[in-house]
């Protein structure tokens, strides 16, 4: 099951939208690109992809999208260099994982040449709407969800995979304060957690907006048997700068295994920056805390890049993490932001071509 991109056909719009884009004022996923690429599963198999105008799809009532939430989706970038030469980061990452999340919620996997080739010919369709503009990138994301019919609680027999973009700013606008919740659970031992699965994030919007209306950006999950230990946040994973150690926790069924968190550990220990991935107890960041020991905490995703969390609400106490000059955060967030916009060597080979 492989395919070129010569096999892709492409549909040009007849309306652009690009020159109503603001590139140099853009927020978050808001705004969308000129074409999308759309491939259906039918009939036990996937058909051959094409790029399309970007366009609302039409689907019937009882798609099982709709009553039984079978929709997983993946976050990837693609940049511009001063050449205007595109770059993605760890393509073939996010491919694996969006099987591995297919897997889990009983959907077909897509093979990796539908996923690169029509990627690839998305975005070489609209090239254009890769931003140039220093922290804006092109967000891209790939999901996939069934699209075909049957109240029958069962996978449905036929899907869509699309692929559409979104030029795009930094997702937080400001200082980041953080939650850590005790009663409610992003997901359990067994679970889909691990899965980049659209009720995953559904799950979290209630308990986010209690957050937010205490004036947090983003809730941090602890575990869902004890509430002990602190896991990720909403949308990235979390790392607690000790002294100068830099601590996340494991990955498990419960955790995302973020692409930005793997690529931010091998960073630091080229940096010769202590690292541990260990259980953090919730105890253990409150104690460091109150001793001075504390001295980063930062979120780390595609649409978060390395996002610094100025403090943390626990039990009604509010703890706020003192500014340093020289932060883990800003070194490491220049050396990955390097990487993918193509302004430094990568000796690690993360770097793709488009
Ligand atoms: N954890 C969650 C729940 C996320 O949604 C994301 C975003 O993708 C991440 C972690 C970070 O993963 P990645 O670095 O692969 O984007
Ligand atoms: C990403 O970082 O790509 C994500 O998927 C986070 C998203 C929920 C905005």
């Amino acid at each position: 099951m492989n395919i070129t991109m010569n096999q892709i056909s492409v549909e040009k719009t007849k309306h652009t939208k690009i020159n109503d884009v603001d590139f140099n004022n853009l927020s978050f996923g808001s705004i969308y690109m000129d074409h999308m690429l759309v491939c259906d599963y039918k009939n036990g198999a996937w058909e051959t992809p094409k790029v399309v105008p970007y366009q609302p799809i039409s689907l019937d009532p009882s798609a099982k999208i709709f009553h039984y939430g079978q929709s997983i989706f993946e976050g990837m970038k693609a940049y511009k260099d001063e050449n205007d030469t595109m770059w993605l980061f760890r393509p073939l990452d996010n491919h694996k994982r969006l099987n591995i999340s297919a897997q889990r919620l009983a959907i077909p996997e897509i093979p990796e040449s539908y996923f690169m080739e029509g990627l690839k010919a998305l975005l070489k369709t609209d090239s254009d709407w890769i931003p140039q503009v220093a922290e804006s990138s092109l967000y891209i994301r790939p999901f996939i969800f069934a699209s075909g019919r049957g109240f029958h609680a069962s996978p449905a027999d036929e899907y869509k995979f699309i692929i559409c973009g979104a030029p795009s700013g930094a997702y937080f606008s400001g200082d980041v304060k953080v939650l850590i919740e005790e009663k409610y659970s992003r997901s359990a031992n067994g679970g889909v957690g691990f899965a980049k699965a659209g009720g995953n994030y559904a799950g979290q919007f209630y308990p986010t907006k209690l957050a937010n209306d205490k004036g947090y950006q983003q809730v941090i999950w602890t575990d869902d048997n004890t509430h002990e230990y602190i896991e990720e946040a909403g949308a990235m994973n979390v790392f607690i700068r000790i002294n100068d150690t830099l601590i996340t926790c494991p990955t498990s069924d419960r955790i995302l295994d973020g692409i930005t968190r793997k690529s931010i550990l091998e960073i630091a220990k080229d940096e010769g920056i202590q690292t541990e991935v260990r259980k953090i107890a919730v105890k253990e960041l409150v104690a460091a805390a109150n001793d001075g020991s504390l001295k980063e905490m930062f979120g780390a995703g595609t649409a978060a890049v390395i996002s610094p969390i100025s403090g943390f609400g626990y039990r009604n106490k509010d703890y706020t993490i003192p500014k340093l000059d020289n932060t883990y955060a800003s070194l490491l967030k220049n050396r990955i932001t390097n990487i993918q916009y193509n302004k430094a060597e990568d000796k690690f080979g993360w770097r793709f071509k488009v």
